[in-house]
């Protein structure tokens, strides 16, 4: 646990469970996740990942225990939180640009010409810029991905929630995104939520893996991923880097 005290402490999960009738998602979850650190989750299908990412996102309540953000309890969806899930659920009618202007429409401290900006600002650190008026439907998966993260990093969240955001793409755009992710973390830091099924994924950008249990849904392991900052995709090339696969793999087969 690397959260060393309170003041560092950004997300905290108290025995959580969550049923959806006779089925139990998750039971009994325990989290605490620091400021700008990056975690992932892993585990099987059907273990409860979406759902606790959705728990924390407040778009669905906990059957029990508490969740906090900055010590306060998490009541519904809060800018404090972006979310990016696994389609970029854009607007198709609107344009690159104010897909994510819209969702600063809830910034009433900024004029129309300073969303304007922001939202320019932000396709910019996405690699977007000169596709500012195009539809999504003009766009590639990836670059429609590049969009759903500029709209939720545009509003500066403190977390970003994301749930394989990148799990609908080919294999090099998917590692042009992974590239993407570190380097805005390296520059932007704020905490980060990822859940994925891409072991290799949750390594290479993480301080922390959570390796779930099948469901119902609890925390099994938490891997420590001892690799040095700045990461990138070259840093898969690290002995590392494969130990702590290998181990997060052995996890998951239950040889451990
Ligand atoms: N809205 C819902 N209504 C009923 N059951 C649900 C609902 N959402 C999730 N579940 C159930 O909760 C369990 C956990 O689902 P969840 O989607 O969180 O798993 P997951 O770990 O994200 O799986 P995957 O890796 O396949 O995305 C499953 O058994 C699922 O059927
Ligand atoms: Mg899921």
């Amino acid at each position: 646990m690397s959260v060393q005290n309170a003041a560092d402490l950004k997300l905290r999960a108290t025995g959580i469970v969550k049923r959806f009738g006779d089925v139990t998602a998750l039971e009994g979850v325990d989290l605490e996740i620091g400021t700008n650190e990056f975690v992932s989750i892993v585990g099987a299908s059907g273990c409860g990942k979406s759902t606790l990412l959705s728990l924390i996102a407040g778009l669905e309540e906990p059957s029990a225990g508490t969740l906090e953000v900055n010590g306060m309890p998490i009541t519904g969806p809060g800018r404090d939180r972006g979310v990016v899930f696994q389609q970029a659920t854009l607007m198709p009618w609107l344009t690159v640009q104010q897909n994510v202007e819209f969702a600063l429409r809830g910034e009433t401290d900024l004029s129309r010409a300073d969303r304007a900006d922001r939202a320019r600002e932000f396709l910019g650190l996405v690699g977007l810029e000169g596709f500012e008026r195009a539809r999504p439907a003009q766009l590639s998966g990836g670059m429609q991905q590049r969009v759903a993260l500029a709209r939720s990093l545009s509003y500066g969240p403190e977390i970003l929630l994301m749930d394989e955001p990148f799990g609908a793409l080919d294999a090099l755009t998917r590692r042009t995104m992974q590239e993407l992710l570190l380097e805005i973390w390296d520059r932007h830091r704020l905490t980060v939520l990822l859940v994925t099924h891409d072991i290799g994924e949750a390594v290479v950008t993480s301080d922390r893996v959570i390796v779930m249990s099948r469901r119902p849904g609890r925390v099994q392991q938490i891997v420590d991923v001892p690799i040095a900052r700045p990461r990138a995709l070259s840093s898969e090339r690290t002995v590392e880097f494969q130990d702590v696969q290998d181990r997060i793999l052995g996890l998951i087969h239950g040889t451990e």
